[in-house]
This record gives structure tokens, C-alpha cells and sequence, in this order.
């Protein structure tokens, strides 16, 4: 029973005891009560835990492994997660926000003349022309920092880095963002340049480190997601990635339409079904044998036990189910699949409360109001 999900697996480079992997997710609460949830998580038997939003360079807003108190951080993060026999991988990125854009609306958000959805709009509007006016300096700049930050990051103790395919890296890659006309736009092996040398950045330093790339996969037909690569162009981008030192891939959806659609509740209208986006797995495996990694409303184990045992996808990654219940991955080892405290995608307590800067928890949580 279980089998597949119990199997150990080497992960690009990297021996993961099982195929239960903890999703990016920030949390926005205290050091302390980070802690302790990163430590339940580790405890519950997942085999690898991956750090949202690890900044490539100094930060004003997150913790940074370039300052003091940010390497010192991580490396209690990384201690807490490896003394739980777990692995660690840090996601590196850089925002794709103007940062002076970003500053110009403070005021607003402050007196409350607009709500965070609302900013979220303005910022998004801002974009395209931060992407596509960007200097060539500021471009070498940030991919420099891909290298060094993967450096630090295994200084302080993580096994391995995503670099995040979204954010900076999926606007580069997306003609909705990107009308630049020198060699980092146009076509699509231009708009593949900034992603494929933030990854070269890292191989370079680090010949061995397992590099996995969250691929932010774009759909038309609906329409959903607008940054990322487009379905269509998958088979250009990912030879690029694989050529650059990628060694899996954590397929989901693209950001930048609404963030229900990349984390998307119970009821959306579209990705409403259990393994909402294994569909782009699907066709991710058409371009690569890497190790793949499927996200996105899953939390059923005979779904998942049959996904991984087909071969549809080589590990699973958790957020909300993790949220949840932290002892999933034990609980299913150990058969006891009824007390599992199933996550109904609501996203009251998780992104609802993320969005409303009261932190990341979930309805089971006591004490919650
Ligand atoms: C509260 C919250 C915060 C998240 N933060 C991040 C993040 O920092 N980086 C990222 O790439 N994805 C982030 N995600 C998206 C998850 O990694 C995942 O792709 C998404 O939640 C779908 O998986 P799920 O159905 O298992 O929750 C976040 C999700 C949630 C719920």
C-alpha cells in the first residue's frame, strides 16, 4: 500500500526518502512561530521542504542570505529541517515588482485609498515596462546574484535551490511582459536567455548542486496565467533549462492573472479537480526525462499513490494539505488514512490571511478566530 509514495527517489542529484515534497509557501509570520511550523512539517514525514522566496540579494522586505542576520537565519531554518531527517531547498528570486513603483503607492495602502488586490493591479501594470526597460547592467547584475545566492544557500546548510521560474525569470520569458528588442526579448529562445543564465550562474558555481526550476506554464483556451512560458513554447524552453544545469522541473500554472488561479480553491471555476495542473506535466514529459514534480490540489493518497506509480509524475508537492495536517506523508506510511485532516482548498486561513498580513495558518488551527 502506498508504495510509490513510500519510495525513495534521487532527485536530480539528490536522495529524497520518499516523493512528499512541502511546496513554497511564505508564510509572513513571526522567526519563532516559523520555526515551529517549518519544524511540524519536517516532523510529519515529508522528504523535502522548499523555502518560498529566498531573495537572490540584499532585501529590505525579506530575509536575505546576504546580510548576517539573514544567512544566520536560514541556517537555523536548515538545522531545524535536517535534526527532522528532511531536506531543504532554498527558492531563489527576484521580484519582477519596480520597486520605485512599489514606493509610490505606500501612501495609498497606508490610508487605505486602495485595498491589497487593488495594489496588486497597480504593481502588476508596472511590469511590463520595469521588465522591458531594464539595463543590460542591472540584467547581469540580478543573474550574478542567482550564483551567489545558490552559493550562500549551501553555505547555510540548504541541499539544494529551485530557482523560481516565475516572478522575474516567467516575466523575461512572457511577451506579455517582455517588448524588449535586444537579445533578452523577441523570440522565444531570446525571452528563455534571462532564466537560462540565471541557471548557467549557478551551475558554473556549483558543477554538482541538484537545480530544480518551478516552470510557470502559461494557457490560452482559457486564458490563464501571463507570465511563464507558454504551452506552445515548452519545447524551446526546456532543452535551453536542461542545457543551462536544470535537473527537475516543479510544473505549475503561471502567476499574474489572480493568485485563486494558482492557488485555486475548491470551487474555481476551472482548477477546481483534484491535480489541477498535472495536465502540464504531461506535457512538460513530452521535452524531458528529468525528475518532475506536480503541485496543485492534491491531497487524496490513492490519487497520488496511482499518479506516482504510472510514472505521470516523479514526486508530489504539498502546500495546503501540509498546512493542514503535517503528518500526511507519516499517516499515509503508517495506514492511518482516516485520521488525516483533509485540506478543502477553502483558502480562508492561508491566502485569505496571508493577503490580509495576519499570516499563513489554516481553519484546523485552534485558537483561530
Ligand atoms: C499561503 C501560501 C503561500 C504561498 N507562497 C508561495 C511562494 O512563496 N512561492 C511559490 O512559488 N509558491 C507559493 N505558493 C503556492 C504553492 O507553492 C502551491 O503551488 C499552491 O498552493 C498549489 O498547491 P496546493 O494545492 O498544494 O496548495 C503559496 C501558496 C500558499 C497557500
Amino acid at each position: 500500500m502506498y508504495q510509490a509514495i513510500n519510495n525513495p527517489v534521487n532527485y536530480g542529484g539528490l536522495e529524497l526518502k520518499n516523493r512528499i515534497i512541502f511546496a513554497p509557501t511564505t508564510f509572513g509570520l513571526s522567526d519563532e512561530e516559523y520555526f515551529e511550523k517549518i519544524r511540524k512539517i519536517a516532523a510529519g514525514g515529508c522528504a523535502m521542504i522548499i523555502v518560498g522566496d529566498v531573495p537572490v540579494g540584499k532585501s529590505t522586505f525579506e530575509k536575505s542570505l546576504f546580510d548576517k542576520k539573514g544567512f544566520a537565519y536560514y541556517q537555523k531554518l536548515a538545522r531545524i529541517v535536517h535534526q527532522e531527517n528532511c531536506r531543504i531547498c532554498a527558492q531563489l528570486h527576484q521580484s519582477d515588482s519596480n520597486m520605485l513603483a512599489m514606493l509610490k503607492y505606500v501612501p495609498g495602502v497606508l490610508s487605505k485609498k486602495f485595498t491589497m488586490q487593488q495594489l496588486r493591479t497597480l504593481l502588476n501594470n508596472e511590469v511590463s515596462p520595469y521588465i522591458t526597460k531594464m539595463s543590460q547592467h542591472k540584467i547581469h547584475k540580478i543573474i550574478q546574484g542567482f550564483g551567489e545566492a545558490a552559493v550562500l544557500a549551501v553555505k547555510a546548510g540548504f541541499d539544494m535551490v529551485q530557482v523560481h521560474g516565475d516572478r522575474i525569470c516567467g516575466s523575461f520569458s512572457s511577451v506579455i511582459f517582455n517588448h524588449r528588442t535586444d537579445e533578452y526579448g523577441g523570440n522565444a529562445r531570446n525571452r528563455a536567455r534571462f532564466a537560462t543564465e540565471a541557471v548557467q550562474a549557478i551551475r558554473k558555481r556549483l558543477p554538482d548542486l541538484p537545480i530544480d526550476y518551478k516552470l510557470a506554464v502559461r494557457q490560452e483556451n482559457p486564458h490563464y496565467g501571463n507570465a511563464g512560458v507558454l504551452e506552445s513554447e515548452l519545447g524551446i524552453f526546456i532543452p535551453l533549462l536542461e542545457d543551462a544545469g536544470v535537473t527537475s522541473f516543479h510544473v505549475t500554472l503561471a502567476n499574474h492573472s489572480s493568485l485563486e488561479d494558482t492557488i485555486p480553491p475548491a470551487n474555481h471555476p476551472y482548477f477546481k479537480e483534484q491535480g489541477c495542473f498535472l495536465k502540464f506535466c504531461d506535457e512538460v514529459r513530452n521535452y524531458t526525462d528529468k525528475p518532475i514534480t506536480g503541485v496543485g490540489g492534491l491531497n487524496q493518497p490513492d490519487f497520488i499513490e496511482e499518479q506516482l506509480a504510472n510514472g505521470r509524475i516523479t514526486c508530489a508537492a504539498m502546500s495546503r494539505q501540509l498546512l493542514a495536517d503535517p503528518e500526511w506523508p507519516d499517516k499515509v506510511k503508517n495506514r492511518q488514512i482516516t485520521e488525516i485532516h483533509r485540506c478543502v482548498r477553502c483558502n480562508k486561513k492561508c491566502l485569505g490571511s496571508l493577503q490580509q498580513h495576519q499570516g499563513t495558518h489554516c481553519i484546523y488551527e485552534k485558537n483561530l478566530s
